[in-house]
């Protein structure tokens, strides 16, 4: 048989492979890549719309199964590769060039764990191979400095532009580098809303897959101003059980549809305590509210991260515990909704571009 029949009978039965997320077989969505065929050997590779995709490995061992049953194949390999997808271009006042994906990380209350799960989900991404970013924007208390242990100041290039700090692997940039909080404290709406807008402008990021932003709690100016001025991929929302009663996730979740900010999913925090002593799980509060409100709310979950005290002496140490822990099981969580949330960009941006 010619190459060329035999690629066609490859592609024909990799047509078979359905993406659950984007509803289309992986042929149609042209994540078959660069394929080698030599007597009975067989490689290609499958490049994903992320590398945090939960489903790769499902997609690898299918495709070598059905491809492996064409009878004159004998060997194949499958690898597999990612190009991250992001956004067709919106019309916003600043934008961040050579970074695919903006994701706002929100709050309705203050506390509930926003800067830990943005530093932990971008440090996640970067462990599957994504290029991650993380830009705290907190005017009023910035912390993923101290979460990270970074102390040294930015560099600022002959361009007056300000480079991000390298730190695990993700670049790191921190309104609390130029300003004081204690003064911001005292700023008024327009004076936040010009001093976010003038950082954001001057922030070199290179090249980005992923950019997380660490949002104040509620919706206030800077929020605003950020949701406004640059595109975003779409926001998560942070709640734990106590706050979950009181609706104020859902506020938020309101707030961002009326302003065209897509809702990627909610994180519940502290559903479940670990002992650090026994690593037992202990259910201290109702189980699922965090689910049960997304469902309500019709915006996808992204999972529950527990109560861990070995979370807080990772952040007091500057090292997040996807750092510091890699094995732990709250890493492992964080690793799962990462890839969730990586899967629910991808889809967003293949519901935008009308390829889905
Ligand atoms: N799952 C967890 N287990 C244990 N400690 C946690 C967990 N999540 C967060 N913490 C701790 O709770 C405190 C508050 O977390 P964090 O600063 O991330 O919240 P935040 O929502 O960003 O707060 P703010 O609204 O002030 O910005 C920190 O000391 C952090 O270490
Ligand atoms: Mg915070």
């Amino acid at each position: 048989m010619a190459n060329d029949a035999k690629k066609q009978e490859i592609l024909n039965a990799l047509k078979a492979i359905i993406d659950p997320d984007l509803g289309k077989d992986i042929v149609t969505l042209d994540f078959v890549k660069d394929i080698e065929i030599s007597g009975g050997d067989v490689k290609f590779a499958l490049e994903l719309t992320t590398p945090a995709s939960p489903m790769k490995e499902k997609f690898k061992t299918q495709a070598e199964e059905l491809v492996g049953k064409l009878d004159w194949v004998s060997n194949v390999s499958v690898s597999l590769t990612s190009k991250v997808t992001s956004r067709p271009k919106q019309q916003k006042e600043i934008r961040l060039p050579g970074v695919k994906n903006v994701v706002a990380v929100a709050s309705g209350k203050g506390g509930v764990g926003k800067s830990t799960i943005a530093a932990n989900l971008a440090l996640a991404l970067s462990k599957e191979g994504a290029k991650a970013g993380l830009l705290d924007a907190d005017v009023y208390g910035p912390s993923l400095p101290i979460l990270l242990g970074v102390r040294e100041m930015p560099q600022v290039t002959e361009g007056k532009k300000l480079i991000p700090i390298d730190r695990y692997g993700i670049k790191l940039m921190s309104l609390g580098f130029l300003v004081d909080a204690d003064q911001a404290v005292i700023w008024r709406g327009p004076m936040v809303h010009s001093l976010v807008q003038q950082f954001l402008r001057d922030v070199d990021w290179g090249e980005l897959d992923y950019l997380i932003v660490d949002l104040p709690p509620g919706t206030g100016d800077a929020q605003l101003t950020l949701t406004q001025s640059i595109p975003l991929a779409g926001a998560v929302v942070v709640t734990t059980p106590q706050a979950m009663a009181s609706s104020i996730a859902g506020k938020v979740v309101s707030l961002f549809r009326k302003m065209n900010v897509h809702v990627l999913g909610v994180i519940e925090n502290m559903g479940y305590f670990i002992c650090d002593g026994c690593g037992k799980e202990h259910e201290i509060f109702d189980r699922g509210g965090g689910e049960r409100m997304a469902e309500h709310l019709k915006i996808p979950f992204l999972g529950t991260i527990p109560l861990d005290p070995r979370m807080r002496s990772a952040d007091d140490a500057g090292m997040p515990v996807v750092e510091s822990k890699p094995d732990s099981k709250v890493a492992q969580v964080f690793r799962e909704i990462a890839g969730k949330l990586a899967q629910q960009i991808a889809i967003a941006n293949a519901e935008a571009t009308g390829l889905k």
